[in-house]
């Protein structure tokens, strides 16, 4: 600290990140006035606030969530959770949408978040302003409306900033030569909320990202004959019935049938883009010189501080994570660069390691899209976290756990959602499938260090 008073914390969102953010601020008075929470919606959950409509909001805002009707999360209850927090225990391992929202509003309540959040404010603008006395000779205005009368606007004045605003909202529509051709449905899963009105029809999804097979699933109960167009492997695990694969869609043709790179076509009643999201930071000055390129968020030291600008924190870019605990994580680790229990390196020092971080991620063939993706890496980063901030690090079952199902389910994604997990300790934990057999760890158990 710099011989401020208590610092001041802007939060924008209240999704699950900016309510860890919220949580951990709270919870320590000594260094931390309560902070400020802008949330452009009603509600806090963010993506797990599901609305049947899609489009706009009554007030005119567009939609945030991607959310549909019937899923189930794809990551076991014991491990999705926040360490601190767990699920209740009734439920089974993959829960509905509605009991991660539940939860979220569980843990709002246990942690007193409600009071701290300002309901339907839009923040609109983050400036940094050079300050004698402030964290680092910085602080930030933070200007805010209701989202509807843009000349209401207020600003106020913190000693830093977290950024949870998601990053699954805006989609992302790859550039196809032709596709204004296209003569029947075109949509994008951000769109989608059940299957019934595409019963019985044809459909060429593109992208096999979660969405995409989740989805693809959903449109084989309901009979729809599907294409699913992707530019990986070929996926070798059982496939929903009435699921084909096909290379990526290259080109729509004056006849609006779709071409796909082995020059094949295919004339679907539907063009269903289930092609991921865009980052965006409207909000965010151009002055502190974060860049959005290829999906890649730029540059952020740890992927969360641009060195320029240390007291603003982006909360959450990284992809191919588990969330929950990813935010557990970083806040508490933004929590301690502010209290001062962690010493940043210098600003070219941070650049330096951006620098080399991503050089090295190039190295290993990883193209420029794809540096977010955290993967495997996810439990080594939160360990590093945890170390240079001197907090906990996760329970040790928790990569394990977590490594385990990604493989049951590329194995087995038909069912891997009918599994239960039962914790058995720090480090061990069991998974039965619906007929009650225990089935085998993929896995092995890292050792105790
Ligand atoms: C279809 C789908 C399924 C998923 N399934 C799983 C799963 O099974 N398990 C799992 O762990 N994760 C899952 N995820 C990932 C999910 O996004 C995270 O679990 C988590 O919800 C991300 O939280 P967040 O707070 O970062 O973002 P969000 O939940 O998107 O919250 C961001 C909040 O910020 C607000 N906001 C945005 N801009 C502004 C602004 N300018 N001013 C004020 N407020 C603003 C938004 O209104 C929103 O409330 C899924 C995601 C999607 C899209
Ligand atoms: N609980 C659940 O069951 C569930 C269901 C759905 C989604 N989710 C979550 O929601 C989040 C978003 O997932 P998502 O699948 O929507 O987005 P995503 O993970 O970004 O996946 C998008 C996919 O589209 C592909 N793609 C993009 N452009 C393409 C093109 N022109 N041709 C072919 N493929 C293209 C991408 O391939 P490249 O990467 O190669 O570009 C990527 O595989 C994730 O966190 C996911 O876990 C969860
Ligand atoms: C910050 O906000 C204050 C009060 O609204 C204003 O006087 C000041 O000019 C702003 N500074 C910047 C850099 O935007
Ligand atoms: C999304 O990102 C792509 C490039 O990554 C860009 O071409 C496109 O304009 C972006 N879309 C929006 C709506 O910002
Ligand atoms: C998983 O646990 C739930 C709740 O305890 C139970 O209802 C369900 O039958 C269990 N499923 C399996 C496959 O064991």
């Amino acid at each position: 600290m710099s011989g401020l008073g208590k610092l001041r914390v802007a939060v924008i969102g209240a999704g699950a990140a900016g309510l860890c953010a919220a949580r951990h601020l709270l919870s320590r008075p000594d260094t931390f006035a309560p902070p400020v929470v802008y949330e452009v919606t009603k509600n806090i959950g963010g993506t797990w606030v599901y609305e049947a409509k899609v489009g706009y909001y009554d007030n005119g805002l567009p939609i945030h969530s991607s959310m549909y009707r019937d899923l189930r999360t794809n990551i076991p209850k014991e491990v999705m959770s926040f360490p601190d927090f767990p699920f209740a225990k009734h439920l089974s391992s993959f829960v509905h949408h509605t009991e991660v929202r539940k939860y979220l509003e569980e843990y709002c309540h246990h942690f007193r978040l409600w009071d701290h959040i300002q309901f339907g404010t839009t923040v609109a603008s983050v400036t940094p302003v050079r300050v004698k006395n402030g964290w680092n000779g910085l602080a930030w205005n933070v200007t805010s409306n209701n989202g509807l009368d843009l000349s209401k606007s207020t600003t106020e004045r913190f000693d830093a900033v977290m950024v949870c605003n998601g990053h699954f909202y805006d989609p992302y529509i790859p550039t196809i030569p032709g596709l204004e051709k296209f003569k029947g449905t075109l949509m994008h899963s951000h769109d989608y909320r059940s299957a019934e009105p595409l019963a019985g029809k044809s459909v060429v999804l593109l992208g096999a990202g979660l969405s995409g097979l989740d989805i693809a699933m959903e449109l084989s109960n309901v009979d729809a004959k599907v294409i699913l167009s992707h530019g990986q492997h070929p996926l070798t695990c059982p496939l929903p019935s009435g699921v084909q694969q096909a290379p990526p869609v290259t080109a729509v043709l004056d006849d609006g049938s779709l071409e796909f790179k082995d020059g094949k076509r295919a004339k679907p009643e539907v063009f269903l883009m289930c092609t991921g999201y865009n980052f965006t930071f409207p909000f965010l000055d151009e002055k502190v010189g974060v860049k959005v390129q290829e999906h890649l968020v730029w540059p952020l030291y740890k992927f969360l501080i641009p060195p320029a600008y240390p007291s603003l924190f982006i909360v959450g870019i990284c992809r191919a994570i588990c969330p929950f605990p990813h935010f557990h994580i970083q806040s508490q680790f933004v929590l301690s660069v502010l209290d001062g229990s962690f010493s940043l390196p210098t600003r070219e020092e941070m650049e330096k390691d951006i620098e080399l971080d991503i050089a090295a991620r190039r190295a290993r063939g990883i193209s420029t899209r794809h540096i977010l993706k955290l993967d495997s890496e996810q439990w080594a980063y939160n360990d590093q976290l945890a170390q240079l901030g001197g907090f906990q690090p996760l329970p040790r079952f928790w990569s394990n756990l977590y490594e385990s199902n990604k493989v049951f389910r590329a194995r087995d994604m038909l069912n891997y959602k009918t599994y239960n997990y039962t914790l058995l300790g720090e480090m061990e934990w069991a998974v039965h499938n619906l007929h009650g057999q225990q089935l085998q760890h993929p896995l092995p158990v890292e050792k105790q260090i």
